[in-house]
């Protein structure tokens, strides 16, 4: 199976539980992405049954927008039953590296704000340590230096992401060669460094389920 086909069928799982997971009127959060593409474009097929989105991305947004399935601010919602996004990576405690597509800040409100995570990777993202995918920083642009600064202090080799704005208006630092032994403490240290908007590790919100997709499965992981 290609990593495409790996990525559908673990969208379709997704479905299934979307279906069985939520109720009449109940809104739910999507993910950015090509895992997260899949998944919308199979949504689309139920789109009379379920009563609205939030999007994670402007991309995902108009994805949505363009299969009429209707994006709501999530400003005027009251909640959000169920998250559905790929990640970078995920280790077996279902702490994840995202942000590898630049909308790290919006996916974790969208993830904070939900009841429930599922998050929806090929087995290529399933690691025993995080950090070997640089760690994605959402930086305010004056403040770029000096946050690279402070990153480079606490072990990681920061890069600025040239070309890239965050649909925020910010920019994004990739902080390689830098493992992550102790994921919640160092998304707190990091998300404490004045100028980060937030970064790519999901510890403190941690996916509830992820679903795995292998060439003989999808496999079904909860958190060890
Ligand atoms: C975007 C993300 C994505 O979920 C992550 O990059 C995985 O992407 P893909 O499904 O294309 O492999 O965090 O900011």
């Amino acid at each position: 199976m290609t990593q495409d086909e790996l990525k559908q069928a673990v969208a379709a799982a997704a479905i299934e539980e979307v279906k069985t997971a939520i109720q009449d009127g109940e809104i739910i959060g999507i993910g950015t992405g090509s895992t997260a593409n899949f998944f919308i474009d199979l949504l689309a097929q139920f789109k009379g049954e379920i009563e609205g989105t939030v999007a994670s991305s402007e991309a995902s947004a108009e994805r949505l927008k363009k299969h009429g399935i209707p994006v709501y601010d999530l400003n005027s919602v009251d909640s959000v039953a169920v998250y559905v996004d790929g990640a970078d990576e995920s280790n077996h405690a279902l702490e994840l590296i995202k942000g590898g597509g630049a909308a790290l800040t919006r996916e974790k409100i969208v993830a904070a704000v939900s009841k429930r995570f599922i998050c929806i990777a090929d087995e290529s993202k399933l690691v025993d340590q995080l950090g070997a995918f640089p760690l994605p920083v959402e930086v305010l642009p004056m403040a770029r230096s000096h946050v690279a600064r402070e990153l480079v202090k606490l072990g990681g080799d920061p890069v600025y992401r040239e070309g890239v704005t965050t649909d925020n208006g910010n920019i994004i630092l990739d902080v390689y060669n830098f493992p992550i032994a102790t994921p919640r403490k160092i998304e707190e240290a990091i998300n404490n460094i004045v100028g980060v908007v937030t970064n790519g590790i999901f510890a403190c919100r941690s996916a509830d389920l992820l679903l795995l997709g292998t060439p003989s499965e999808v496999r079904r992981l909860t958190a060890k």
